[in-house]
This record gives C-alpha cells, structure tokens and sequence, in this order.
C-alpha cells in the first residue's frame, strides 16, 4: 500500500503552525495560543487550558492513526481549528476534492459535511476509502425535494440543471453540470452558450443562482432558480451589512454568494453606490486569497464565523471581523477531535454511494472541471 503520509512525513509537511505533521508536531504552547488568540472570540470559552491539554493529546492520537492507517486527513474551512490543525489540507469544498483527487491515497478522513465527503468519494471512485468523523447534513441539501426535480425535468424535457456542489449524490447523477460558489457564474454562462434556446435550471442556493445570473450576460427568461436556501448565509441580511460599513468604513467586505444579502449587494455594487464598491463575492478559499493579495488592512467576513481562524493565522498584520458571530453551522461543528481520532481507530463511518448514481455524479462534476 503506498502511505501518502509517510511519503509527506519525510519530505518535511507542516501544519499552520509550522509543526511538523507528526504526533510531536504538536504543542500545547501553540495551539492554546493560537486557538484563543484567532479563535477566542469564535467558540468564547471553549478553549479552556484543560481542554487543550485534552486537544493536544488527542491530536497526537489522530496524527498515530492517520500514519499507521495510510489516511489522508483533510478538513473544511468552518471546522474548529483543532480540525484544520491536524488536517493535511485545509479548504473550500471543491478545493479539498480536487486535493483528494490528485493524491495517491487509499484513505481520506474528510471533516465536512456529508455532501462533501460524498463529492470525494464520487471522484476517488474505488482507489480510496473515504471515512467522516460524523454524518452532517446540509440544510442546502436538505432543502431539495428530488420528485420536484423530476417533475420539472418531466415539463422541460430538453432543459440543461445545473446543481450547485452542495446537493447529494443522486441529485449530481440528475444533473448536467455542477457548479461551485467559486465559478457559478462561468459554468451557467457555458451552459447557457453551449445550449442555445435551452431552458436551465439552476438549483438549489436561489441566492447563490441570482448573483451567477447577475454576473453572466444568460437571458433571465430562460432560468428557473430553485427555491432552497441556506440557514446559515440566508439569515445574513443588508442590515448586517449596513451594520457592518457603519462600524468598520474602511474594511472590505468578503461576502460568500449564499448570504441572503448578497443580490441585493450586487446590485448596489454595480450602480456604484458607496460604500459597495468595497464588496467581493467570493467562495471561502477565495477570501483568504483575495485577503492575502489585497492592499485594505481591514476586512468584514461575510460567511460562516469558523472561516476567520485560518484567515486570522494566514494572514498576519491584518485584521478580520465576522459580520455576525451567530453565523455558525451546526452541521459543520457537529465533528470533533475525539470522533475524528474514533473513526481512524474504528472505521466507523465510510461513505458509500451507489455505483450508478456515482457515474451519473461524476460525469456532472466531470463537465464543470473540463470549464475553463
Ligand atoms: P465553499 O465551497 O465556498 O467552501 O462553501 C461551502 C459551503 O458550505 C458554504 O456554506
Ligand atoms: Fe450547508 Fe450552510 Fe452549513 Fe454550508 S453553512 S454546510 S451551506 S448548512
């Protein structure tokens, strides 16, 4: 069995700390530094110095397991920074995917939510396992109803779907495309392009669909924008943007595409209305890569509060704040340390997905990936 770890091991891999990837990476000093001083006010009272002693032995752990089991551990941008310290790489969904895809590994440990695991399991295929710490929802996936899809699909029989990345497996087989919040809008315009006269359905983050469609020049008409939301972005309003501008008028606005303000936005960005010209539609890799490149010192995170650890670290001397820090998902923090360590010791949760559904998905991811 070929042992990416090891391989990674030797050729000196370090985490965000700049620790080597090894059980004595990892150091009590750092993480209770690092957790309280990027994190602290994120999970206020978690990181208490009982409970990471308790982190680092259980992370010390983890990196065994993930050595003697040949695992790959990659971990989301929202997972607690316990998570994204002992991951090998940290990222956006389809980012973490593709990550898994090029790596010759016969295990992954994704800490994400289940659509997630999924997507790399769809594209790994039988060349590796993949296991989760938990089984975590999505409430964009759970907002889709597949017999609405059919019946769409049954009226519009030549019609293009395209899902977003957040949707479950058989709902990628049903689809032709897939998109992610990084090239939305690139993928409805090809689809709209390549397609002429065909009607499209775009499903199922209606916000996400109206800023690809405001950001292509696809004929409105010919669009069907599913209904389906999630409960974290959506609650995300132009008041918290006012708010926002109001205290922090020199920050930039990272905003993920999802938040139910963002159409709204758009549009105010695109008449130039001021304070908006400082507004970037981002996914969330793409905030830390704007953040990095960009000359404002002050950015507001528009996005789920758990994507300003790795923000904070990565991106020293300047300063980020969470449009709300009741932007949490509940899914994404339903994986832990302790059940990630449970599942490399017990193999307990592996994602399976049916092989015909699988084809079906992965040709649909297939086609986003062949967009340039
Ligand atoms: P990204 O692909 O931008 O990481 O978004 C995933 C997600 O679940 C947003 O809520
Ligand atoms: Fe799903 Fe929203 Fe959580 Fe992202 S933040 S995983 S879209 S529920």
């Amino acid at each position: 069995m070929q042992n990416v770890v090891h391989a990674e091991t030797r050729d000196a891999v370090r985490d965000l700390n700049g620790s080597l990837r090894t059980p004595n990476g990892i150091r009590f000093e750092t993480w209770y530094e690092d957790f309280n001083r990027y994190a602290g006010d994120l999970y206020e009272g978690r990181y208490t110095r009982d409970y990471v002693k308790d982190l680092v032995e259980i992370g010390k752990e983890v990196r065994a397991l993930a050595q003697a089991k040949g695992s790959l551990i990659v971990a989301h941008n929202y997972q607690y920074p316990e998570l994204q310290e002992v991951a090998l790489e940290v990222g956006d969904s389809l980012g973490l995917s593709q990550y898994v895809a090029q790596k010759q590994t016969e295990r992954v440990d994704f800490c994400g939510v289940w659509f997630m695991g999924e997507t790399a399991k769809t594209i790994v295929g039988d060349r590796a396992k993949v296991y989760m710490p938990d089984k975590p929802g999505c409430s964009l996936v759970e907002s889709i109803d597949h017999e609405r899809i059919k019946g769409w699909m049954a009226h519009n029989p030549e019609a293009v779907v395209i899902s977003y990345i957040n949707t479950d497996a058989k709902t990628k087989a049903m689809s032709d495309y897939i998109c992610t919040s990084r090239n939305a809008a690139q993928v409805l315009q090809h689809a709209a392009d390549t397609n002429p006269g065909r009607r499209i359905l775009f499903l199922p983050d209606k916000y996400l669909g109206a800023v690809a469609l405001a950001q292509s020049t696809v004929d409105h008409d010919r669009v069907d924008l599913y209904d389906g939301a999630c409960h974290v972005h959506a609650k995300i309003g132009e008041d918290a943007l006012e708010t926002a501008f109001d205290r922090y008028p020199d920050a930039e606005l990272l905003l993920h595409p999802e938040c139910g303000c963002s159409t709204a936005c758009l549009a105010k960005t695109a008449s130039g209305s001021s304070p908006y010209g400082k507004s970037y539609f981002l996914s969330t890799e793409q905030m830390l890569r704007h953040a990095e490149t960009s000359a404002a010192k002050e950015f507001v995170v528009g996005t789920e509060a758990g994507m300003l650890y790795r923000l904070r670290k990565l991106v020293p001397g300047k300063t980020f704040h969470p449009i709300s820090f009741g932007a949490m998902c509940e899914y994404m923090k339903m994986n832990t340390l302790e059940k990630l360590r449970d599942s490399l010791e017990f193999d307990r949760i592996e994602v399976t997905i049916d092989p015909e559904v699988r084809e079906g998905a992965q040709a649909a991811i297939q086609r986003m990936l062949t967009i340039h």
